[in-house]
């Protein structure tokens, strides 16, 4: 039997990508060498903050800087739960000054920020899940973040190894579907993983949504779940007819452009749980 699923309000945080370009490297999907379309990225970008809007949900801007083209991927801005800000800190230069600029929006609005002594790169490793967080390393996040993380928050904090550079951050391998305490339910793609974190993910979701290797390479995983409506890339057609099948609604939106720096859809979303 279908599960009924729920819908649950949602604040978000997004930077329109008004400064997007690829000048530099540091993930495989991008290449200096290949066009990209600014026009083309600021209206899918916009496709998907008018879908938040039309679920209801609350989308806060933070005002992109010249120069730093990456920071359209919000995701990776912070990580924010019980309304406690833990700050990013970028593995790579080119993406360092990114982490103060989010720290400061939270400041500015209101929010306790902690500045983080490890390197972490928001929630495109950190993922909330029930009332544990899912944090990926290999590529980006270090571990020592982890711990960092468990003991400011006092959350319960699972290490997941990545070992395949094409996923590089954890929302590229995991997708959050249901974070209701008790509900908790993920997609993901085991290949993403060692041999040990798959174990982990066996033993502690057997209900999971296994993800194809089509849905993984389409960035399908990099979705947005409200608890209802899921945003979802187009290509990732089995994903999409599993999500159906399990009671969500699946929305396809076109983030092919974003794609080109190496992100999708929760790449572009940062929540904010106060
Ligand atoms: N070009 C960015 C980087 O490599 C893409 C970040 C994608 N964000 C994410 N949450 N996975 O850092």
């Amino acid at each position: 039997m279908t599960q009924p699923r729920t819908p649950t309000a949602r604040r978000y945080l997004m930077c329109r990508p008004d400064f997007f370009e690829v000048t530099y490297e540091i993930n495989p999907w991008m290449d200096v060498t290949r066009a990209t379309d600014r026009e083309r990225a600021i209206a899918q970008w916009e496709t998907l903050r008018d879908a938040y809007l039309a679920w209801g949900h609350t989308v806060e801007l933070i005002d992109p800087a010249p120069g730093l083209p990456d920071m359209v991927y919000a995701a990776n801005g912070a990580t924010v739960v019980d309304g406690l800000v833990y700050s990013a800190r970028f593995r790579y230069p080119e993406r360092a000054a990114e982490g103060p600029l989010y720290e400061k929006w939270f400041a500015d609005h209101g929010f306790i920020t902690q500045t983080a002594a490890q390197i972490n790169e928001g929630e495109g490793d950190i993922l909330l899940v029930g009332d544990t967080f899912l944090a990926g390393s290999g590529f980006r996040t270090d571990p020592a973040a982890h711990a960092e993380l468990a003991a400011l928050s006092g959350h319960e904090v699972v290490t997941l190894e990545l070992v395949d550079p094409r996923f590089y951050h954890l929302d590229t391998a995991i997708a959050v579907l249901d974070s209701r305490p008790g509900h908790e339910l993920i997609a993901y793609y085991p290949p993403a993983f060692s041999a040990t974190s798959q174990a982990v993910l066996a033993a502690r979701y057997p209900d999971a949504v296994m993800a194809t290797e089509a849905d993984a390479i389409a960035l399908g995983l990099n979705a947005v779940s409200d608890g209802l409506h899921v945003v979802v890339a187009p290509a990732a057609v089995d994903l999409a007819a599993e999500l159906r099948a399990r009671g969500f609604e699946p929305h396809p939106v076109d983030t092919t452009e974003l794609l080109k720096g190496g992100g999708g859809a929760k790449c572009c979303t940062l929540e904010i749980r106060s």
